[in-house]
């Protein structure tokens, strides 16, 4: 059995204002009707899953546990920390609980709460093949082929060209958000694979690795754990301990510096909803490039997204090109869309409209 862990305590700025600092992007309702975190659960509630644990921040606690609910699964353990310190911290007291109920060789999988995969089938082959070398003790990843020189994502240094088998390879190296330069050399050396943030290890081995790259974590969070406390369903971590960890992602902290880390190419499609542009390629754009959601009408558009989140409001677009235009109750965005990536610094500086 493998253990999911969920990692949602993120917020999000850059799909603002349809994600807001109390209600991110992984809660809201962005593609369907369900939330992405919801078709994360659901991916891993198979029988190849044991009961999750949601990793989450104080407050998004009542969202996680309720869409769990919606989807019926009532089951879900719910950790919540109380104070944001990136995924470092959580995957550590995730693997920390894991090691303590079920055993250092139990297995986890570790999901990020905002991503489309849409075969599944493809994608629980990818974690089969995973499960094989994590067993042999090593932490795995797995990897997207990169079709542009993206600054936000992690790159895997292949030790050996993928052979399209879909089976692990180890890695020469990780390396968390390059820059623009960077970037576009591992795209054109062509043995780098997107980090897709997905992990799988035994809970011994992670912590093992965190012990020797991250030692400052284990005594805060080994504290957080011990001063946690029962809340109804869910379980709190403790302030105190949680508080004297260091703010780090498990990139930076871990998968870095770790000696024994190997990558599975996924075969089925990914999508890291990041932005604006993102969720637009997502929607299946027409010939001419224009995506709507919700009541929206673009009229002469090209490479455009009109979007409305209210059903109040019809957002008409005229001779649009280039452009995103999201529509809720309080706040409408218009922006040239080549310039997705800034909405977090926009948000930055709106503080009142989070
Ligand atoms: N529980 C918890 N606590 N979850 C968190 C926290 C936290 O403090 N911070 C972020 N998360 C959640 C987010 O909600 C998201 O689901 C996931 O952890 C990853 O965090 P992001 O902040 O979205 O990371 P990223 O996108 O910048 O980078 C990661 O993902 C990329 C692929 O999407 C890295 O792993 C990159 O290497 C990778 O390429
Ligand atoms: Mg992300």
């Amino acid at each position: 059995m493998i253990h999911p862990v969920i990692l949602c305590g993120g917020s999000g700025t850059r799909l603002w204002p349809t994600s807001r600092k109390a209600y991110p992007k992984q809660f809201a309702k962005l593609l369907s009707d369900e939330s992405l975190y919801q078709t994360t659960l659901r991916r891993l509630s198979g029988p190849m899953f044991s009961r999750p644990i949601v990793m989450t921040n104080e407050l998004f606690r009542f969202l996680a546990s309720q869409q769990a609910g919606q989807i019926g699964l009532t089951d879900a353990r719910v950790v919540v920390e109380p104070i944001l310190r990136d995924t470092g911290p959580a995957i550590l007291a995730a693997a920390m609980i894991v090691a303590q109920d079920e055993g250092k060789d139990a297995l986890m999988l570790v999901a990020p709460s905002d991503h489309v995969i849409s075969d599944i089938p493809s994608f629980l082959a990818s974690v089969e093949a995973g499960v094989k070398v994590a067993e042999t003790g090593a932490l795995v990843t797995f990897g997207i082929v990169p079709t542009r020189p993206e600054t936000g994502y992690g790159y895997l240094e292949l030790s050996a060209q993928p052979n399209g088998s879909g089976e692990a390879i180890s890695l020469t190296s990780f390396r968390e958000k390059p820059d623009a330069a960077t970037a576009a050399e591992f795209l054109e050396a062509g043995n780098y694979l997107w980090n897709g943030g997905i992990f799988l290890f035994r809970a011994g081995d992670v912590i093992a690795s965190f012990e020797a790259n991250a030692p400052q974590l284990i005594a805060p969070v080994r504290a957080a754990l011990d001063q946690g406390e029962d809340d109804l369903s869910l379980f709190r971590l403790g302030i105190e301990g949680f508080g004297a960890a260091e703010s780090i992602s498990f990139d930076y902290a871990v998968m870095e510096k770790a000696d024994k880390v190997a990558a599975v190419p996924l075969t089925c499609p990914w999508s890291d909803l990041g932005s604006w542009d993102a969720l637009w390629a997502e929607e299946q754009p027409d010939a001419e490039g224009v995506a709507t959601r919700g009541q929206a009408t673009a009229v002469d558009c090209s490479d455009s997204y009109l979007r409305s989140d209210d059903d109040n409001i019809h957002v008409v677009g005229l001779g649009l090109n280039d452009t995103v235009v999201v529509a809720m109750r309080d706040a409408v965005l218009v922006a040239d869309k080549d310039r997705a990536q800034d909405v977090k610094a926009l948000v930055n500086t709106l503080r009142e409209v989070e």
